[in-house]
């Protein structure tokens, strides 16, 4: 009998690359998702890879009586990873209580419905954005978090120290936080992938928007940063290595392989890249002329991040192994299939 495990926002872009790695890894896995930011497409599109398609429950986990009567019937949930939250960055700014609500209070019903279930570990979705612009780089676990840019960043955070303070109260919980970079990239079938609602925010969906011809122009956000070409660095991971870090972390917690009842992980490939980088790449792997024009800087934006990923590594025995070019080539083919080009 193969472990249960619950992943929120298991419809959505790392939610669902990471139930195909759990499932083949052997774990029976349970999706909960609204479906506000993805479709039910995905759960068949899941099953094409792995041959199983997820149990699935559509519900807002913000709402309690139907949380917990999700939990009333799954008992034998052993490990949650709990990705289902708001998260465009902007919109959060227009809509700070819907993101304060939606984000914080679903994280409070699972863990109250965890203590009454007995259900002990949760792996929990938050972002280098907690670090704002470090004053060192590369970012280990214990650069000091900074005031968020956006009530999204904040969500974040509070809900790291959410978990924190819960696992501190009652020892019979784990968690692990993992802090992601910039993911990028799609499943190598294609047939999962990031699918942003309307105009994306995101770099990269908007690069191979752009290449598809859904987009007239790439607007490169500035070259007049502190950096060797002047555009703003990230460091950008592939969803897949991404996705492989989960059935890691939640292995380290189900063996009691954790050394402490709370811990952090960078999830990065140590590596910053530049938005011009990114489109040169872009361009020389799939042989495109991508269109872009460099413009003013976004407001709310940092100039450069990158992690130490020294941690990972020697904790979890696990590193980033697809290179960027794969990974961009990556999106671009899933963009073509769901296009149709
Ligand atoms: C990357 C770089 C932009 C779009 C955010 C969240 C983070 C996580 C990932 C959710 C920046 C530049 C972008 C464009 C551009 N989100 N850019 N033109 O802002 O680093 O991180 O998304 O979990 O928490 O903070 O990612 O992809 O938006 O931007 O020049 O059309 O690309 O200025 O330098 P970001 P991004």
């Amino acid at each position: 009998m193969s472990d249960k495990v619950l992943v929120t926002g298991g419809t959505g872009y790392i939610g669902s690359h990471t139930v195909v790695e759990l499932q083949e890894a052997g774990y029976e896995v349970i999706v909960v998702d609204d479906l506000s930011n993805s479709g039910p497409e995905v759960l068949e599109n899941i099953r094409k890879i792995t041959g199983i398609k997820p149990a699935f429950s559509r519900f807002n986990l913000s709402d309690q009586a139907k949380t917990e009567s999700f939990f009333n019937r799954h008992h034998d949930i052993r490990a949650i990873i709990h990705f289902a939250a708001s998260k465009a960055v902007g919109e959060s700014v227009e809509m700070p209580l819907h993101y304060y609500r939606n984000n914080l209070v679903s994280m409070l019903n699972i863990l109250e419905c965890q203590l009454k279930y007995g259900i002990p570990h949760m792996v929990f979705s938050s972002s280098c954005t907690v670090y704002g612009q470090p004053e060192r780089l590369p970012v280990t676990e214990a650069t000091p978090r900074k005031d968020a840019e956006s009530p999204y960043g904040n969500t974040k955070r509070v809900n790291e120290d959410i978990l924190r303070d819960a696992i501190q109260a009652y020892p019979q919980l784990r968690g692990i936080a993992l802090r992601y970079f910039n993911p990028i990239g799609a499943h190598p079938t294609a047939l999962i992938g990031e699918l942003p609602l309307g105009v994306p925010q995101n770099l990269v969906p908007f690069i191979t928007q752009t290449a598809a011809g859904l987009r007239d122009e790439l607007k490169v956000f500035g070259n007049d940063y502190d950096t060797p070409d002047g555009s703003a660095i990230r460091d950008y991971i592939n969803v897949v290595d991404l996705a492989k870090a989960h059935v890691v972390a939640i292995e380290r917690l189900l063996q009691g392989k954790n050394k402490a009842g709370f811990e952090i992980f960078n999830l990065g490939t140590g590596q910053g890249s530049s938005v011009l980088e990114i489109v040169s790449a872009f361009e020389k792997v799939t042989g495109l002329q991508l269109n872009y024009r460099i413009v003013e800087r976004r407001p709310g934006d940092i100039e450069k991040i990158w992690a130490d990923t020294t941690l990972a590594n020697q904790e979890l025995g696990w590193k980033a192994e697809k290179g960027l070019e794969e990974t961009l080539l990556s999106a671009w083919n899933w963009e073509k299939r769901i296009r149709e080009l």
